[in-house]
């Protein structure tokens, strides 16, 4: 039996547009997400959009009796900007009174809530500025963040600010999964330096005020893997590790910039606009803890003919398809769970071992009905056998020293995932769109039950 640390956190973690739904209602104003499936309703999955997202606004007190019943001690969502903010600066009591029953009802049932303040859903007035490309943006954030803070601080005791930073200035600015939906590269630095300020003005606000608790992030640390050895394939390993994971990791918990990152921007001609005292309140604004998201590795190797200065990514590093890997069929997604004890490894030697969780990990899954029992309990076992596999890794990684302090799938109930629409599947409930939003749960939600009563995995147990 592989025991976990006392009080270890085991719960899953969603998010507000994924779930809550009702995306104009109770004085809710637009996303980027409701505007641009307003405008291209045929970018997204079966066009289902962000208005139909799992019900939880309405359904809430039984997601959390559901959680209960699973045995959760602790849940991560995050708090719509647009729902508490619509026009960035007059509150709205609705959804003050939503986020405290939610929340109330966690704190009633020992869920401990993890709140987190930016889960891609940038409001659509901030975003007609420019976004995060405008600096008002970081004071904006700022507002939301200190409102945030004042009317939930008495039942949330851990924050985080962003989740996957990166994500809005990649998608957004370089690969077309995000509104605007544009390629350029200086845009996307720009975007991804103005956002690195806005979590260092929310971190500001916390500690300035002196709130009860912690603050940290949650970032998707994909860890780089190159495909040989060679001097050409290590270069550009450093280069996707600098701008996946550097980028972010070191400014938040070591609080400066990597100079490597830099030099790399300013030899491609990327370095974004900054204003003086930056670095001394990156310096002032670190952590104190991180949520790690974790699904699959990125393999690169060199690339044949670059573009000098880079225009992409692709320029610096390109993708390498290593022919052994394990992967999940139903996603296409590469499985691989040791990097999960790397990670550990990696904050632990090199990052001060940062008290840290894994935020999300889990398995997307398309068409799971085919897995479905005459009860109608859908037996995902090829998700037990992901779970406890990264478990292994990750309990080998604490045992070594590595301060780990929780687990969180993604995700609870199956949820919408942006482009995507319910496409791929992630919950330990499945939710039945055409049957009111109908929670049930998988096989999984059983034998991850039994995980979190005995605070430990029996190997081979499934
Ligand atoms: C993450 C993201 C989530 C969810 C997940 C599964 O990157 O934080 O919002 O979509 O991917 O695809």
């Amino acid at each position: 039996m592989k025991k976990f640390p006392k009080q270890f956190l085991w719960g899953a973690a969603a998010s507000a547009p994924q779930t809550e739904g009702a995306a104009l209602v109770d004085g809710k104003s637009a996303t980027t997400w409701d505007k641009w499936f307003d405008m291209h309703p045929e970018k997204f999955a079966n066009q289902i959009g962000p208005r139909d997202t799992s019900n939880t606004y309405v359904q809430y007190l039984e997601d959390v009796q559901l959680m209960e019943d699973m045995s959760l001690n602790s849940y991560r969502t995050s708090i719509s900007w647009a729902r508490l903010l619509p026009d960035g600066k007059t509150l709205n009591q609705k959804a003050v009174d939503f986020y405290r029953a939610y929340f109330s009802e966690m704190n009633k049932k020992g869920i401990k809530p993890i709140v987190n303040l930016f889960h891609f859903d940038m409001p659509w007035w901030l975003m007609e500025k420019g976004g995060w490309e405008n600096r008002e943006s970081i004071e904006a954030f700022g507002y939301y963040a200190k409102v945030a803070f004042e009317q939930f601080g008495d039942l949330v005791q851990q924050w985080t600010t962003f989740n996957e930073p990166i994500v809005p200035a990649e998608c957004g600015y370089l690969f077309e999964f995000h509104y605007p939906a544009v390629v350029d590269f200086k845009r996307a630095v720009q975007v991804g330096y103005n956002t690195l300020m806005a979590h260092v003005k929310a971190v500001e606000q916390f500690k300035e005020n002196k709130h009860k608790g912690q603050i940290g992030v949650v970032l998707n640390l994909t860890p780089v893997l190159s495909k040989s050895e060679r001097f050409e394939d290590m270069k550009a390993k450093e280069a996707a590790d600098e701008l996946y994971i550097k980028s972010f990791l070191d400014p938040v918990v070591l609080g400066r910039i990597s100079p490597k990152l830099i030099a790399l921007l300013k030899d491609n001609q990327l370095l974004p606009l900054t204003q003086e005292g930056d670095k001394e309140r990156i310096a002032q604004a670190t952590i104190d803890f991180l949520g790690v998201n974790y699904y699959q590795p990125k393999r690169v190797q060199a690339v044949e003919n670059p573009s000098i200065p880079a225009l992409m990514p692709s320029d610096l590093f390109a993708d390498y398809d290593w022919p052994d890997k394990k992967i999940n069929p139903y996603r296409g997604w590469e499985i691989y769970p040791k990097a999960l004890f790397d990670i550990g490894m990696r904050i632990k030697n090199d990052y001060g071992n940062i008290p840290w969780y894994v935020s999300e990990n889990g398995m997307g899954v398309a068409e799971e009905e085919r897995f479905m029992n005459e009860e109608g309990i859908i037996q995902d076992d090829y998700r037990i056998e992901f779970v406890q596999d990264h478990l292994l890794e990750l309990h080998k990684a604490i045992e070594q020293g590595s301060n780990c302090f929780g687990y969180h799938m993604w995700t609870f109930i199956d949820c919408w995932s942006w482009l995507n629409g319910y496409r791929n599947r992630y919950g330990f409930y499945r939710v039945d769109i055409e049957d009111g939003f109908k929670r049930i749960p998988k096989k999984s939600s059983f034998w991850m039950k039994e995980v979190i009563r005995n605070n430990a995995i029996l190997k081979g147990e499934n």
